[in-house]
Order: C-alpha cells, then structure tokens, then sequence
C-alpha cells in the first residue's frame, strides 16, 4: 500500500449516487484515495450539495458558458492543477471529452458505465438489454481512452435479467453493483495493485450480484 492517498476529483453531471459510494470509501482511514474534489459541469447538480455537506471542495464549470470543448476543458483543467488531483471518476459525468483531454490523463482517469462493455456503449443501457433480451446485465468500470466508453476494463459486475424487469426495477438492481464495484476499482487503482497489459487490467475485479465480491490480491489478504 501507497503510503500517500491520491488525490482524487469526481466529475458528475447530475445525482451523484456514485460520488457518494466514493465519498464514504475514503472516509475510512485506510483507503488509498481521497476525494479531494467535486466538480460538476451542472451547477444545479444535486451531487454537489451532497459534497458541500460532507466538506468536499467543489467546484461548478458549467459549460453552456464555454465556446467550444477546449475551452471549457481548459478550465477544467486548470480547477483539477489548483486542487492538485492525481486521479479523476467521471461519476454520471454527461459530457464528452476531447481526445487532448483523455489523452492527457490516460491511465490517471476511471469512468463507470452501466452496461457490461463493450456492450451498449452510450445512452438508454437498460433499455436496449431488455429490448435485446439478454439474460445478463451490469455494470463496468474502465480507464478511459478517445473512444467513448471504451478503454481497459478495471471492474464489472453482473446482473441476472428477471423476466419481470423493466428498465426502472434493472437500472436500480445495476445501480447497486455500481456502488459496489466503483469504490473497488478506485481503490485498487489509487493503490496500484492492478496494471495494463495488451489492454488487458491484470488484477481487476468482478462481481456477480448475490455472491461475494472477487478482487485477487485484496479479499485474499483481508480474510487471512
Ligand atoms: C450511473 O448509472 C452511471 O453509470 C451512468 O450515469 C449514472 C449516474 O448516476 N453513467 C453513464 O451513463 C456514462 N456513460 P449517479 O449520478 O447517481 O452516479
């Protein structure tokens, strides 16, 4: 284990239940990361209250008064430099980012997706898995890269699809694995126990809703 906590910002758009997964992670004393910073490209996010009342610096960069990405990561970046942040969670973070910005943070920044990538990149997961009729769901945590929703897999946990689902009753089943497995990912990363080969996480982590979490290296050692 790191003897320093990484400093660690969340970027989030809306809610923030995952930021808050994260926030009460690194509460505990031993966890490799801190939450440093909330930034939101919403100033009206709930997420941010949520922050503010657990003593979490933050920070509103909305950008709808931005023309053009680079700018508005422009100051994105220079709030990440000021709080000097080590590694960023894209929390329910809405905004495509520029490939100079992934770039930039390539292996320093986790996304979580709700569906198990590669499949359903982008928008209404949930819905395209029960239109699909797949029998399994979840999901993923990875390094992010350009291509949206893409980049090497740290975590993912799965779901069984109920013949009663709708969107709603699966979104809050997977939902739950998220608050799961984004702490885990966080933490196996701020406390480099997993590394990248061929695209490959060595060391990352998978669960499957209703049996014990797997996680090589850390359960082995918690439990003996
Ligand atoms: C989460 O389900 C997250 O996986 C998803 O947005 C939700 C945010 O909820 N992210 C994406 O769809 C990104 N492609 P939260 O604000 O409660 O964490």
């Amino acid at each position: 284990m790191r003897n320093t906590r990484r400093r660690t910002a969340i970027l989030i758009s809306g809610r923030g239940s995952n930021m808050a997964s994260l926030i009460a992670a690194a509460k505990h004393p031993e966890y490799p990361a801190e939450i440093a910073l909330v930034l939101s490209n919403r100033p009206e996010a709930a997420g941010l209250d949520y922050a503010r009342e657990h003593h979490i610096a933050t920070a509103a960069v909305d950008h709808k008064i931005y023309a053009g990405r680079e700018n508005f990561e422009a100051v994105l970046q220079r709030m990440l430099e000021m709080h000097r942040i080590d590694l960023i969670c894209l929390a329910g973070f809405m905004r495509l980012l520029t490939g100079s910005f992934t770039q930039r943070w390539q292996g320093r920044m986790l996304n979580i997706h709700p569906a198990l990538l590669p499949s359903y990149k982008g928008l209404h997961t949930h819905e395209r898995a029960l239109a699909d009729g797949v029998k399994i769901h979840g999901c993923t945590v990875h390094y992010v890269v350009p291509e949206m929703d893409s980049g090497p897999i740290i975590a993912q946990a799965a779901v069984p699809v109920l013949d009663t689902d709708d969107a709603g009753s699966l979104g809050v089943r997977v939902l739950e694995q998220e608050h799961i497995i984004y702490p885990r990912a966080l933490g196996l990363v701020a406390d480099e126990r997993v590394k990248i080969e061929n695209n490959r996480v060595v060391g990352a982590c998978t669960h499957v809703e209703h049996t014990p979490l797997v996680v090589p290296g850390f359960d082995e050692e918690e439990d003996g």
